[in-house]
C-alpha cells in the first residue's frame, strides 16, 4: 500500500511538508515506556530545530495496538515531535478498549493518571462530570472548531457546554466487507440482502471456504449485534432503544429478529478454530474469542469471505496491502446503507497533577488540524472530523462514509459498544447479555429479548415507571 502524505497547510500541524508514517523513517526512536500497559516506542523531537529545547512529554494512554492503529498513533507522535511535544506511549492491548479503561481507572485512583487518554463518548462525559478533564474551550475557539467540525462531533466533545476532548476520527460500524477475489473465484455474485448472503454462504462453504469471519470476544459479538439491530429495527427504533432508552421499545419484534440474525451469522462462521496453549502457560482466551486482527488477517488471506466490523478493519486491511473497492467491497450491513452507525475517537486531556496545560492544549490543537486529520485518518480507517478536509484522495469506502456522515439528511446513530450511547457500566451490562445469548444455544431469542428489556428497565428506572408514551416512538 502506498501512503501519501499531504502538504501541511495548517500552522497547528507543524512546518514540514511530506512525512512518512513513523516507524518507516530514519528518526531517532526513544523508548520511554510507561509502567503499566503495553510498551512501545515514543518519538523524540527531531535533532536540529528543537534540539536546544527538550521536548515536553505527554504520556498517552490508548488501545491502538494493531499494525494500522500503531501506525496511525505513530503518525500523530511524529507530527507532535515537530512542534516540540513528545508522545510517551501507554498502549494497553485489547480491542474495544475495555482493558485500557480499567488501566486508566486504576492509574487515576493511584494518582498516576496519564496526561492524555483515549476516552470516547459517554465514558468521557462521566470523567468530565467528575471534574477530571481539562476544558479545551480556548483551543476550540481559537481553531474555530464549532465552525469546522461536524456538529455531531462537536456535540460529542462538549459536556455541559465545555469542550473536554480533542477529536481524531469518525468510524463507521455497520460495514459488511466482502472479499472480491473469493467471490470471483467461486463465481458468486456479491450479495446485498440477507437472502443473498445466506445463499452465497452456502456456496462458499460447499467450496471449502469459511463464509464469515466471526469472533466470540464479547465486544466483537456486540459490535456485530448492534449493526444487526439497526438492520432489523431501522434508525428510529434503534434510537428509541439506545438513545432514549425507552424500555417499551425493547418489546418490539425487531429485537427478537436481531437476536435470531446474530445466531445465524455466527453459525455461518463454522466452529471456532482450535488454539494451542502458549508454552509459557499464560492465560489464553476461549478458542472462539479471537482478536479482531486475526479475523482481518483471515479475510485478507482469503480464508474467509465476509466480515461485519467497524472500519478500523479497513485500516488494517490497508496495512496488509488490500485496497477498498479494488480488493474488497465495502457494503453496508443489509438494510442500513443509508444510515451511519458511528463512533468518534477522541483524546481527553486529564486535569491536575503536574502542570502541562500548555502542552496539552498544543496537542489538542494539532489533533483537530486539517493536515493531521487527513494523514491520521488515511491510516486508521476512520474519516476526518472536519467538514473542510478534501477527501477525494481517500479510498472509495472512506469517501462513502465521509459523504454519508456529512449529509444532513442521513440518520446518524450512535454505537452502543463503542461508548457513544452508554457509559462503561451500562454498555458492559448490555454486551454481557448479548454475549451470553450468542454462546448459549439453549437460550431463545425471545428469552434474550426479555433479558435485555429487563436490563434496560434497571438502567432506566425513571423510564420504567412512566406510562408508555406512543409519541416517544416518533423518529
Ligand atoms: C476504537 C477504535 C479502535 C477499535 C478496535 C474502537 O472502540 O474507537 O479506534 O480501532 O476500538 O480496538
Amino acid at each position: 500500500m502506498t501512503q501519501r502524505f499531504p502538504q501541511q497547510t495548517d500552522p497547528a500541524a507543524g512546518t514540514q511538508g511530506r512525512h512518512p508514517p513513523t516507524g518507516w523513517g530514519g528518526r531517532a526512536l526513544v523508548c520511554a515506556c510507561l509502567a503499566l500497559g503495553g510498551l512501545a516506542p515514543a518519538w523524540a523531537a527531531p535533532a536540529g530545530a528543537l534540539a536546544d529545547k527538550p521536548a515536553a512529554e505527554l504520556n498517552v494512554l490508548h488501545w491502538w495496538t494493531s499494525a494500522s492503529e500503531r501506525a496511525a498513533a505513530d503518525h500523530v507522535a511524529a507530527r507532535m515531535a515537530e512542534i516540540g511535544l513528545r508522545w510517551v506511549d501507554g498502549a494497553v492491548a485489547g480491542g474495544g478498549g475495555g482493558a485500557a479503561i480499567k488501566v486508566l481507572n486504576e492509574r487515576t485512583l493511584r494518582r498516576m493518571a496519564p496526561k492524555v487518554a483515549q476516552l470516547n463518548g459517554q465514558s468521557m462525559s462521566e470523567w468530565a462530570d467528575m471534574g477530571l478533564l481539562l476544558e479545551l474551550d480556548g483551543v476550540a475557539q481559537r481553531r474555530q472548531w464549532s465552525r469546522v467540525l461536524f456538529p455531531q462531533v462537536m456535540a460529542q466533545l462538549t459536556v455541559r457546554e465545555h469542550v473536554v476532548a480533542a477529536p481524531l476520527g469518525i468510524h463507521r460500524i455497520n460495514n459488511l466487507y466482502l472479499n472480491k477475489s473469493l467471490f470471483r473465484q467461486h463465481r458468486i455474485e456479491l450479495p446485498s440482502d440477507w437472502d443473498g448472503l445466506e445463499r452465497a454462504a452456502a456456496r462458499l462453504r460447499a467450496a471449502g471456504v469459511s463464509p464469515v469471519a466471526f469472533s466470540d470476544e464479547p465486544w466483537q459479538v456486540a459490535t456485530v449485534f448492534e449493526a444487526l439491530l439497526l438492520s432489523e429495527a431501522g434508525p428510529a427504533l434503534y434510537r428509541r432503544m439506545l438513545v432514549q432508552r425507552d424500555p417499551a421499545a425493547f418489546g418490539d419484534p425487531a429485537l427478537e429478529r436481531a437476536f435470531k440474525r446474530l445466531r445465524v451469522w455466527r453459525s455461518l462462521a463454522g466452529p471456532a478454530p482450535a488454539v494451542t496453549a502458549p508454552a509459557s502457560g499464560a492465560a489464553v482466551a476461549a478458542p472462539g474469542e479471537r482478536p479482531w486482527t486475526e479475523l482481518v488477517a483471515d479475510f485478507a488471506a482469503e480464508r474467509s469471505a465476509m466480515l461485519i466490523m467497524g472500519d478500523w478493519a479497513r485500516g488494517e486491511l490497508g496495512m496488509l496491502g488490500l485496497e477498498g473497492g479494488r480488493d474488497f467491497e465495502c457494503k453496508a450491513v443489509p438494510g442500513t446503507a443509508q444510515v451511519h452507525l458511528f463512533s468518534i475517537d477522541t483524546l481527553a486531556m486529564l486535569a491536575g497533577g503536574s502542570p502541562a496545560q500548555a502542552e496539552q492544549e498544543k496537542m489538542a490543537e494539532l489533533l483537530g488540524s486539517a493536515a493531521l486529520q487527513l494523514g491520521y485518518n488515511r491510516i486508521k480507517g476512520s474519516v476526518p472530523v472536519r467538514r473542510d478536509v478534501p477527501v477525494d484522495e481517500l479510498d472509495p469506502c472512506a469517501q462513502q462514509s465521509f459523504h454519508l456522515f456529512a449529509n444532513p439528511a442521513t440518520p446518524r446513530v450512535p454505537s452502543l459498544v463503542h461508548r457513544m450511547a452508554f457509559g462503561e457500566v451500562g454498555k458492559n451490562a448490555i454486551i454481557e447479555t448479548v454475549h451470553r445469548f450468542a454462546l448459549d444455544p439453549s437460550q431463545t431469542p425471545a428469552a434474550a429479548q426479555r433479558k435485555l428489556q429487563g436490563l434496560l428497565r434497571a438502567l432506566s428506572p425513571a423510564a420504567a415507571t412512566a406510562a408508555p408514551n406512543p409519541r416517544k416512538a416518533a423518529p
